[in-house]
Formats: C-alpha cells, structure tokens, sequence
C-alpha cells in the first residue's frame, strides 16, 4: 500500500477523496499542501508536475487530528511509553499532535522540565507536541509567565490524586493557580477529600468492580462544584477532562458559564460501561475516573453529539501489563488509547450517534478554539497541511499487532472496524503508511496564538 502513498516532503495533492470538514463532507474534492501548508481545497486543483499525487478516491480525507490529552512517560516511566513510542502510535492512529501530560517523572512543574521534554521529543516524535506544566503548591504564582514558553500546552491541574504525584486539593492553592497566568486551564476534577474519605472506609475485599464507588459520582460532583464557583469569581477558563457523570454535565448546563468552561470525554467513557467492562477486561479497564454505568455513557454520548462536550482526549495512560496484573486496588490506574480515538469514532459514524464532521469538531476546530492553536484546525489555506486519510472499507476486527503503543493490549482489541487510518501526513510529509512508519520523526512542537 505504500506505494499508494509515496513519500512527501512537504508538498502532496490529495486527489478527489471525500474531505472532511467542521460542517460537511465534500465528495470528490483535492487538497493541496505546499511546503507543508494547506495551499487550496477545492475540486480539481491544479498543481506542478512535482507536487506528488496521492488517488484518495473511495477514502475520507481528514485534517490534522490532535490528541489534546495523553500520557508518554518519558521522562522517568519509560518502560510503560516513551516519546517515541506514544507518538508513533498516535500517527499510526491518524492522530498529527499530541498535547501531554505532566506526571511524569519527574513532573513538569518548572521551565527546565518543559525544555527537558522538548528537547527529548525534537528528532524522536513523528507528531507535532506540546507539553502541559503540572500546577503545585510550590509553583502557583509563578504559571502565568511560564505558561506562554514555546511549546507549553498550558497548565494541567490534579485536584483529586491519580498517577504521580501532582496534586491541587485545596480551595486557596486552586484559587492562586488559575488567578495566575490567563490560558484555559486544563483540570482533572475529583474531590481529594472525597476519595480519601473513600479509601479509609474501604471494605476489607474489593475488586476492579468497586472502582466506580471507591472514586464516586460525588468525589466528581464535589470538585467540580468547588472548581465552578473559582471560575466564577475569578473569571478564569478551564477544561475540564475527562468527564464521567451525566450530574457534572447537568451542573455545567445549569451553571451556564458559556465559554469559561469547557468538557472533554475520553473514549474510555464514551465506548465502555459499568460492569461489563470491568467483567470483561478487568483492571485493564481501570482508569480515574473510574468508568461508569450506563446512565452515565449515555449522557456523555448525548453531550458529545450536541456539542456540550467540545473536545475528545484519549487520556492515553499507558502501564504495562505486569502492572495490571496486580491486584486491585493496587492496580494503576490508566488506559492506552491514542491508536484507537479516531477508529472509534468512525464506528460511533456507523453506528449514527456522530458523524464525520463531528470527528473533525472534536479532535481539530474546537481543540484548536479552546487551545488556541495557531496553524492546527480544520483546512484552510496557510494552516498545517496535516492530512490523515481514512479508508472506510476497513472493518475487520482490530488485531493487536496493529497497535504501536509500548503496553501491547487495549481493551478495544478484536472490535469492529469502521474505517481505519491508512495514511498520515504531517505538514505535508508522510509519517505513517501501510502500518508503517515513513522517514525519520520530524515532529515540532506546536504553536499557539496567545493574548
Ligand atoms: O487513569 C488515569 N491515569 N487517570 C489519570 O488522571 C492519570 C492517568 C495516568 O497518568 O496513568
């Protein structure tokens, strides 16, 4: 198939596919990226004779895919995913850029850690990064001038304790953090108090199943209650990641803070549900928070489709399978996802809750609204001519061996296709062809329009 995709090195036609944007679907349409940018899209698009031409004729055409919520490891867990890694199975999964967490080890809650990190990726990501500095009690008041660094997602709060040990418990911490600095802040939203609450209460036998109760709906409700009234008296926007209660969504719906506050789901939350996730794939379907009951997928699915829900995150959070072969609760908490966001997505198309342009909605215009990218989005002209081409006719069962992350397993393997990334371009080179990569990783790290 690779000879289907020659390789690029910055110029490429994308001849007749069906291109996807915000709002429709284009059939029979050519996009044309020039010295890596997107020069015209349009239908029958002239271009010089040594512009390279890619026949997409019968395949979606897709722009750069941005993974705004993943978990690479490096430095100091690299034996779960390194940079490499994490991004090799990004671009294998039709995602152009990843946008990652700081709990790390050790975190990124300086400028020197961002450099480290910028510095580990440059020649060794096949993506486009940036990296989120890890707000602490420590550094509160110095975020606002570091998070305009090149290269930095912004800020990335822990208000509840997960992996590592980045933590924001306390209203008065919280409060410095997002008068600090003016970008959106990104939040993970559990109540630190609830959960230890909840630990210390914990029966003596438990399993992965209790996981929902032993991180519960009011460990969710409580922080973000608390989170809300900070955003409304100090007027500072947030995300907040990953949500996994249908009562969160109708507190943010009745609290009507428009643009201030913003949701992500994760797959995990939109594609799973209590208990059958947990009887079928154990710890390896343990992530904070905890994925729940139906009633609650099914919010989380009603407010992606309406736009409640801007952006999807896969939370990649990748362990090893040792790791999860502990036992719970001593289990890590944690899902590998960032090969499997796009291929689920398509079949949520199929199923007829999404469609296309939600896809783009979701991982490119409002990932770069709420962010502020500044050459990532939907195809226009002079913006990143990433392009990720998708052939709808793929639909077996997904094998393992497709996936390129370190942990080798997901809990979607062996679902049923409904497309799948057959091509990634990243400013109009070719990355990841065929289940391939192609040349060497020319990530860079990715702009942003701030102010
Ligand atoms: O399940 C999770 N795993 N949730 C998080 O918030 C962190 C992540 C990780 O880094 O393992």
């Amino acid at each position: 198939m690779n000879n289907a995709f020659p390789a690029t090195t910055g110029d490429v036609l994308v001849r007749g596919g069906q291109v996807v944007t915000a709002s429709e679907v284009l059939d029979g349409t050519d996009v044309l990226v020039r010295d890596g940018k997107v020069e015209a899209v349009g239908p029958v698009l002239d271009a010089p004779a040594d512009v390279p031409v890619v026949n997409a004729a019968g395949l979606l055409v897709f722009p750069g895919l941005i993974d705004t919520q993943v978990h690479f490891r490096e430095p100091g867990l690299e034996h779960k995913e390194d940079l490499a890694s994490g991004a090799l199975a990004a671009v294998a999964g039709g995602i152009t850029g990843f946008c990652e967490m700081p709990n790390t080890k050790p975190p990124t809650t300086n400028p020197a850690a961002l450099e480290d990190k910028l510095a580990r990726a440059a020649g060794r990501c096949r993506a486009d990064h940036a990296f989120f500095l890890g707000a602490s009690r420590e550094n509160a008041d110095q975020l606002g001038e570091w998070e305009t660094m090149p290269g930095c997602a912004g800020v990335k709060v822990f208000m509840g304790s997960s992996t590592g040990t980045l933590l924001v418990d306390d209203d008065e911490t919280l409060e410095r953090v997002l008068r600090s600095g003016s970008r959106r802040v990104a939040i993970h939203s559990e109540d630190e108090d609830r959960l230890v609450e909840l630990a210390q209460g914990r029966p003596e036998h438990v399993t992965v199943a209790d996981h929902p109760k032993l991180r519960d709906i009011e460990a969710a409700v409580r922080s973000t209650t608390r989170l809300l009234d900070l955003v409304e008296r100090t007027g500072r926007r947030v995300h907040i990641l990953h949500i996994s209660t249908a009562d969160e969504i109708a507190i943010v719906k009745e609290r009507n803070l428009g643009e201030l506050v913003t949701l992500e789901a994760t797959p995990n939350h939109l594609f799973m549900c209590a208990p059958e996730c947990y009887e079928r794939w154990g710890t390896l379907a343990q992530m904070n928070p905890p994925v729940r009951d139906r009633r609650h997928q099914d919010a989380i699915r009603e407010a992606v489709a309406d736009g409640t829900i801007s952006v999807i995150g896969s939370d990649h959070a990748p362990h090893t399978a040792e790791e999860k072969a502990g036992s719970y609760p001593n289990t890590p908490s944690g899902i590998p996802g960032v090969q499997t966001t796009v291929p689920l997505l398509l079949t949520a198309v199929r199923d007829g809750w999404l469609t296309y342009p939600h896809i783009v909605r979701l991982l490119s215009k409002r990932a770069r609204e709420i962010y502020g990218f500044a050459t990532k989005g939907p195809f226009e002209k002079g913006r990143d001519g990433d392009v990720v081409i998708v052939d709808p006719s793929i639909t077996e069962p997904l094998p393992l061996s497709w996936l390129r992350s370190q942990t080798g397993f997901s809990p979607f393997e062996g679902m049923e296709l409904a497309g799948w990334p057959v091509a990634t371009f990243v400013r109009g080179r070719l990355v990841y062809a065929a289940h391939k990569e192609v040349g060497n990783p020319i990530g860079a790290p990715i702009e942003y329009a701030l102010g």
